[in-house]
Formats: structure tokens, C-alpha cells, sequence
């Protein structure tokens, strides 16, 4: 190959890689997390999202959606508004890292078949970098969320149709099912 050619692919291949990329240096997102670890470092607190193993691009948005008023926890809220949009990447960076190996597959109940369009099978692997990793997400947080977006408390146009006409069974499930499913960790 022409020296050329391998540029422009080199290029490609970094265009197509970029959104996954956290742009962020995972060193420098570490030395800030003393405050994250007392909650998000914390297997026993049920509420309190794993951040291993995240999507750099969907995590980077859910910070700016604190910032924003988008998503309305207070702490959170609180919390991300300290933060430049460099320090979002760099946590970004810090947290992508590492990603459970997958699990023995199963089949999913029929509740998830929809889930995986967007967030890949087993949760794992999203379809687009916007889309958070949910296989090995807290139960509790992940049956809280789908109450919330169903209910109207958590806002987002893609999300609340998916779940307007589940039940607190179907809920119950679907938290169970990811749950189980390996991929994010506390970290
Ligand atoms: C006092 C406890 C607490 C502290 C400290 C804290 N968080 Fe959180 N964090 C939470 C809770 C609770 C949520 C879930 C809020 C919600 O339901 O939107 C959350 C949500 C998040 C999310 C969204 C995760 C997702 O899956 O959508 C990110 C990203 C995050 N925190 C990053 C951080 C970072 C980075 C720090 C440190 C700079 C931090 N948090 C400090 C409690 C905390
Ligand atoms: C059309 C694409 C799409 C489909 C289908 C979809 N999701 Fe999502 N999901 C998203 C996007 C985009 C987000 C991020 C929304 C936000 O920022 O609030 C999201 C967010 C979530 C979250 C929040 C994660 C967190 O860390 O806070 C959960 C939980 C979730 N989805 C579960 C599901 C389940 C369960 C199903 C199947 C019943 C499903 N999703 C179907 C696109 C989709």
C-alpha cells in the first residue's frame, strides 16, 4: 500500500473508532474520583449506577444532562457541575475501563428481545455510542430508571416509548435479566 493510502485509511479507521473513543485521559480522570468512590465505588449501594465498563460517549452526555437540568438528581446535579468538559472525558476515559468478559449466553425473556436493537445483546455492546451499557448494571438502579422514564421523571423521546406499556413485572424482569448479564462493574 502507498504510503498515502495508508494515511487515508489510518484516518478512516480513527473517524470510525472516535465516537467510542473518550477523547479523555483515563490518568487525570482518575486523580478526581475521591468523591465518586464514596458512592459509585460502593457495591452495597443499590441506587448508585456501576460506572465500569461505560460507554465513554453516553457517559460524557449523561454529565452534561446533570448540567443541564435534563436529568434532575440533586446530587448529581450538584456534583457534574464541577467539572469542565475536559474533566467529563477524562472520567469518561477512566471509567470505560475494564468491561466483565461476556457471560454464558441464555436465552433473553421476551420482555428484552426489543432491548438489544439498540443496546446489543445481553446489553453489552451498544448499537451507537450514545446508548449506555446496561449488561451488569445494579438491578435496583436499572428497575428505578425504567419506572422513572415510564413514569415521565426521567426524560429522554427514545427511551419512554420503549417502556410506556411495561408492568412492575415486566420491570422486575428486564432489571433482573441485565443484571445478570456480565459486563459493567463497580469500580
Ligand atoms: C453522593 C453520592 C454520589 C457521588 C459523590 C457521585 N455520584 Fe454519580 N451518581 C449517584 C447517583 C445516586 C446516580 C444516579 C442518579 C440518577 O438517578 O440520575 C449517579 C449517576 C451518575 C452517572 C450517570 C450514570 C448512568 O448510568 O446514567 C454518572 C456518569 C456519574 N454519576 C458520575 C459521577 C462522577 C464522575 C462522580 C465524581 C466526580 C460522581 N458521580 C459522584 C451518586 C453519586
Ligand atoms: C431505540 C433505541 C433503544 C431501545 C429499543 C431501548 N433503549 Fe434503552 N436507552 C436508549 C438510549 C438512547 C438511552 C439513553 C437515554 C438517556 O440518556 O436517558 C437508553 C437508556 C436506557 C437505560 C438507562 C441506563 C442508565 O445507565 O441510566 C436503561 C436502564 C435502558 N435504556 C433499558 C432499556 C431496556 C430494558 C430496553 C428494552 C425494553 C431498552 N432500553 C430499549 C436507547 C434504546
Amino acid at each position: 500500500m502507498r504510503p498515502s493510502s495508508i494515511a487515508v485509511v489510518g484516518a478512516l479507521l480513527a473517524l470510525m473508532s472516535s465516537p467510542w473513543a473518550a477523547e479523555g485521559d483515563p490518568a487525570a480522570g482518575k486523580r478526581k474520583t475521591v468523591t465518586c468512590n464514596g458512592c459509585h465505588g460502593q457495591a452495597a449501594m443499590k441506587n448508585v449506577p456501576s460506572l465500569g465498563g461505560q460507554t465513554p460517549a453516553y457517559f460524557v452526555a449523561a454529565m452534561v444532562a446533570y448540567q443541564d437540568g435534563v436529568r434532575s438528581h440533586a446530587t448529581m446535579r450538584d456534583v457534574a457541575k464541577a467539572w469542565s468538559l475536559q474533566d467529563l472525558k477524562n472520567f469518561a476515559a477512566w471509567y470505560a475501563e475494564p468491561l466483565a468478559p461476556a457471560s454464558e449466553a441464555v436465552a433473553a425473556p421476551a420482555a428484552a428481545e426489543r432491548c438489544a436493537s439498540c443496546h446489543g445483546a445481553d446489553g453489552r455492546e451498544p448499537v451507537t455510542p450514545d446508548v449506555p451499557r446496561i449488561a451488569g448494571q445494579k438491578a435496583n438502579y436499572l428497575a428505578q430508571v425504567l419506572r422513572e422514564y415510564r413514569e415521565g421523571t426521567r426524560v429522554n423521546a427514545v427511551m419512554q416509548p420503549q417502556v410506556a406499556e411495561l408492568k412492575d413485572d415486566d420491570i422486575a424482569v428486564l432489571a433482573g435479566y441485565f443484571a445478570g448479564r456480565a459486563g459493567l462493574g463497580v469500580k
